[in-house]
């Protein structure tokens, strides 16, 4: 079995950068994802999924550190997500994670992992 985290596994945050910029090129460009940013600049959203996922993987903990416990269901309740959001979430990170170079089976798991959460994150069933 391979000892390293899975976030050393696939590159550290070099990796994460790349699949965390590449979804949110498609989010800034998607007319269901795009609308549902309070913000203008996309930057600091980029920088907390990007926190969230090193953390959730092994790497740093910056992500609690700046944001404290991650309760994610709860930070998604002011965003209505239905199966046309989770489609669409899914859809740009499903190009990120194809163009990320990480290798079997880190890209199986991670997608999976990906795919459960984007699932869980539904708040709404239209
Ligand atoms: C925040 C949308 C799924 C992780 C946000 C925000 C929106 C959003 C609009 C607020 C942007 C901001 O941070 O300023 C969605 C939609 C999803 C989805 C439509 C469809 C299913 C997920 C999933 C994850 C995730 C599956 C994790 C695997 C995060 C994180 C934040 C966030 C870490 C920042 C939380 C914070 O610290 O405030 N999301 N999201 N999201 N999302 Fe999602």
């Amino acid at each position: 079995p391979d000892p390293r985290t899975f976030y050393e596994a696939v590159g550290g945050e070099p990796t994460f950068r790349k699949i965390v910029a590449r979804f949110y090129a498609e989010v800034a460009d998607d007319e269901v994802l795009r609308p549902l940013y309070p913000e203008e600049d996309l930057g600091p959203a980029e920088d907390r999924l990007r926190l969230f996922l090193m953390q959730y993987w092994g790497g740093p903990h910056t992500y609690s550190d700046q944001r404290g416990h991650p309760r994610l269901r709860m930070r998604h309740a002011p965003f209505k997500i239905g199966p046309i959001e989770r489609d669409a979430w899914l859809r740009a990170m499903r190009i990120a994670v194809d163009e990320s170079g990480i290798e079997e089976p880190y890209r199986t798991q991670l997608w999976q992992y990906l795919e459960m959460a984007a699932q869980s994150m539904m708040n709404s069933w239209v």
